[in-house]
Formats: C-alpha cells, sequence, structure tokens
C-alpha cells in the first residue's frame, strides 16, 4: 500500500517534470529569437573572423564549415554551412546565445546568456563571452552563407 503510494507520487513527479520538459521545447520564444540583441545590423565580415577565431569564437573547434582555408576544422558538431541554409536568423542566433535550450546536454557553450550556469572561471563571472554586437555579426555571416 505504501509502496503503491510512493509509486504513484513518483509517478506523479516524473510525468510533470515530463511536462514542464516538454513545455519548455514547446516555448518558441527560447527557440527563436526574433529579435536582434543589439540595434546595430550584424557585419558578415566581422563574424567571419569571430567564427574562425582560436581566441574568441572557437566555434570550428566543433563545427566544419566552407572555410576551404582552415585545415583543422571540428567534426563533433554539425557542418555550419548546412545549419545556415536549414535555419533562420532567428532560430540561428537562438542556438548560438543558448545552445542548452535545445539540448541540456549540449558541449556547446552559452554564449551569451547568464543563467543558469555555474563553475564561471572567475573573469567571465557576469560576463558574456561574445557581445550582443557579436553575436549579430556571427548570425549576419552565417545567414550569408545561404544559397
Ligand atoms: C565545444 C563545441 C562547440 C563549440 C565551441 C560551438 N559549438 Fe555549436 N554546436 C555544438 C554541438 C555539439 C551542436 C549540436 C547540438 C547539440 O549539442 O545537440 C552545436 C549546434 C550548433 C548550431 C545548430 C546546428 C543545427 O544544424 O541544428 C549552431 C547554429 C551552432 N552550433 C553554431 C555555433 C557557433 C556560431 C559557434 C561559435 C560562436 C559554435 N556553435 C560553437 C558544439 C559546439
Amino acid at each position: 500500500m505504501t509502496l503503491r503510494l510512493v509509486g504513484g507520487a513518483l509517478l506523479a513527479t516524473m510525468l510533470s517534470l515530463a511536462t514542464a520538459t516538454t513545455s519548455v521545447a514547446q516555448g518558441s520564444a527560447a527557440l527563436e529569437m526574433t529579435e536582434p540583441l543589439v540595434s546595430q545590423p550584424g557585419d558578415p565580415r566581422r563574424g567571419r573572423v569571430i567564427v574562425l577565431s582560436r581566441q574568441s569564437g572557437l566555434c570550428i573547434l566543433c563545427h566544419s564549415g566552407p572555410f576551404p582555408e582552415e585545415r583543422f576544422q571540428g567534426n563533433m558538431a554539425p557542418d555550419l554551412g548546412v545549419s545556415a541554409q536549414r535555419l533562420t536568423a532567428s532560430q540561428l542566433r537562438a542556438r548560438i546565445v543558448n545552445a542548452s535550450v535545445f539540448n541540456p546536454e549540449t558541449i556547446m557553450p552559452t554564449y551569451y546568456s547568464h543563467a543558469g550556469l555555474n563553475r564561471v572561471a572567475s573573469g567571465y563571472a557576469g560576463k558574456t563571452i561574445l557581445t550582443g554586437q557579436e553575436i549579430e555579426d556571427v548570425v549576419a555571416f552565417l545567414v550569408s552563407l545561404k544559397q
């Protein structure tokens, strides 16, 4: 009897957790970010520099893409040229800002959100990895890869 009650309570908790997860996944506000982060439009040339930079963007540590001059590109994440074809600017922006909204287990860094981050290196506390302008530059660059 008690066991059944506990089991029932556990099941109820699991169900409510499952519902909570679904509602996050369906929250289109987080899955698409239609509003640019800054008023100045993104500059695709600056965005390309950030994507290829091994100091700031670090994108090609994990991603590959149409960057013929780069001999060493990552193979742990989708080809950015392919993703750019598939995703809109709003969807790209949302993924770069906080990829963990799409996959809580992702290894991709959260580039523009402080929320829910722990073990942040002291120099980065309260800062985002990229600025809003840099995110917009990267989005503009990825959009420019669309054919
Ligand atoms: C440490 C590895 C890593 C770094 C660095 C990284 N990413 Fe990612 N990224 C991933 C992985 C892995 C995925 C696949 C989604 C997942 O984790 O489930 C992904 C997914 C994405 C997606 C969605 C792709 C799709 O087709 O759905 C975009 C867009 C993206 N990353 C852009 C970037 C950009 C731009 C940068 C640099 C500013 C970057 N990523 C840096 C690992 C990384």
